[in-house]
């Protein structure tokens, strides 16, 4: 495991990433290019752009990748790629890179669920042991989870509507902030008064470990439409961010207490809280976890905000991490436009 080296692979969305990464924990090469621009007229990621996109950069970056950690085919161990969850042509780009990579240079195939790159990247940053409670909080998840172990993990909750980083995504797009929307609603709450506005902490106060976005966003879209313009002006729109953000942090902290609390009862050790995904980049989101966490005894970590946002380095260690157990797949393997994590199994034919 030591000497272990492995070229990970992530085109899920509209970042086109490799990176290579050692078992000693060392990331020896990390090229993340964002497609934000050729999306941008779009205000969102266009599914068919993205792939061709990904496939025009793909092969550069891999080159890149290998030169930057000054390492030859013939020095890795494995070949890892995101095989889902995410948008499928995306997907296939990576993947089939992968498979090809993998038949010519005789190396094996790992196809990774790109939520376990995430899930996993405390692992990579912090060195912790399992278990941990992870908080899963980007544009496509939101989601509490207990992860016992690579491939094994206990769903808590999850959005029962939009995702967090979704949320903030089309708050942006109401608040005129531009696009992508969760740095822009960071940077306009920076200058704005949060408590202008009263916004609702959809679920809070309520059992369990769910959580909702959509009223949020309605609650803004309100706020905007009783503005004497009926848009936004920006000390508004930053008011309105900086409340938004807020109420979003609150959300989490109410959700993560429920989360610890039936994480103690099921896993009396365990200790470590874990907050990973786009959203987790958010400073405000990190502090008012960090506190509540904090609060409750636990120990609390966040990887650095660029191993939050999508990455290859977090594929490549969750290769590794399958690859040291001998977790490996066939050429065979089919993109999964839709995997969660409760699905995954440590080894075939095993019980979550
Ligand atoms: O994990 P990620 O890079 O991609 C997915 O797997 O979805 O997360 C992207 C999401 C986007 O919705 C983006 O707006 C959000 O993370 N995000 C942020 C911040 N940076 C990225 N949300 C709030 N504050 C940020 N600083
Ligand atoms: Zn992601």
């Amino acid at each position: 495991m030591q000497g272990m080296i492995v070229l990970g692979i992530e085109t899920s969305c509209d970042e086109t990433a490799a990176a290579v990464v050692a078992a000693d924990r060392r990331i020896l090469s990390d090229i993340v290019l964002s497609q934000i621009e050729e999306h941008r007229p779009y205000r969102g990621v266009v599914p068919e752009i993205a792939a061709r996109s990904h496939l025009d950069h793909i092969d550069r970056l891999i080159a890149q990748a290998l030169e930057d950690a000054q390492c030859g085919w013939t020095d890795l161990h494995g070949i890892a790629a995101t095989a889902g969850p995410g948008l499928i042509g995306g997907v296939l780009v990576g993947l089939t890179t992968a498979k090809a990579i993998a038949l010519v240079r005789d190396l094996p195939l790992i196809a990774v669920n790109h939520l376990e790159g995430h899930a996993l990247t405390a692992r990579l940053t912090d060195g912790i042991d399992f278990p941990y409670l992870l908080l899963l909080v980007s544009g496509g998840h939101c989601q509490l989870v207990a992860v016992q172990g690579v491939g094994r993990y206990r769903h808590y909750g999850g959005t029962v509507d939009d995702a967090v980083g979704e949320a903030f995504d089309k708050t942006a797009a109401l608040l005129r902030l531009g696009y992508p929307g969760g740095p822009a609603v960071e940077a306009a709450a920076g200058n704005g008064d949060p408590d202008r506005f009263a916004l609702p902490r959809p679920m809070a106060g309520r059992p369990g470990c769910d959580f909702s976005f959509s009223g949020l966003k309605t609650a803004v879209r309100h706020a905007v439409a009783a503005l004497p313009e009926g848009e936004a002006d920006p000390a508004s729109a930053a008011d309105l961010a900086a409340a938004f953000q807020e109420a979003v942090a609150d959300v989490l902290a109410d959700r993560t207490i429920n989360a610890i609390a039936r994480f103690r009862e099921e896993f009396p050790s365990g200790d470590r809280f874990v907050v990973a995904g786009g959203v987790a980049a958010n400073t405000r989101v990190r502090e008012v976890l960090a506190g509540t966490v904090a609060a409750q005894d636990m120990q609390f970590i966040a990887p650095p905000a660029g191993l939050c946002t999508d990455n290859a380095a977090m594929i490549a260690w969750a290769g590794l991490e399958r690859l040291r157990l001998g977790l490996t797949d066939g050429l065979e393997f089919a993109a999964r436009p839709r995997w969660p994590l409760a699905e995954l199994r440590p080894r075939p034919g095993v019980a979550p």
